[in-house]
């Protein structure tokens, strides 16, 4: 599952949400979501279970667009934590990535859990 929400870049409030379901579902819905990303957004995504196994390389490219470095490498079950925007430049420094490999795994057939803590900069003008 990848878990979306977009929160304004001025007040943080949060202006949408969306669940897609990389096992069972749909990528076009996931796409459709992300080329519907308006600027001077903020954009938080996080992974549940598996968010890469229907993942497609435009939904990848579209979310490498919003300064994730992860998505290229994301995998099954693997765990995923990030924090970008539209239009960012380089890098999102807001990202953790644990990667699903049952030898170092913590919980056998799933990674650890990931934290993200930060402040994101206000856009004000
Ligand atoms: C999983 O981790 C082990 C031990 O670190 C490593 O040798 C192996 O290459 C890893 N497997 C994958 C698929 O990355």
């Amino acid at each position: 599952m990848v878990i979306i929400i977009i929160i304004t870049a001025r007040t943080g409030e949060a202006i949408s949400t969306g669940t897609f379901n990389m096992w069972f579902g749909d990528v076009e819905s996931l796409v459709t979501f992300l080329k519907a990303i308006q600027k001077d957004t903020f954009v938080l995504i996080a992974t549940f279970d598996d968010g890469a196994t229907k993942i497609t390389a435009e939904a990848r490219e579209l979310i490498a667009e919003l300064g994730s470095s992860a998505i290229n490498s994301l995998a099954f079950r693997d765990n995923w934590v990030f924090a970008g925007g539209k239009g960012i430049t380089g890098k999102s420094p807001f990202e953790q990535h644990a990667k699903n490999n049952k030898s170092n795994n913590k919980y056998d057939n799933w990674p650890e859990l990931l934290e993200l803590k930060g402040c994101l900069p206000q856009k004000l003008d």
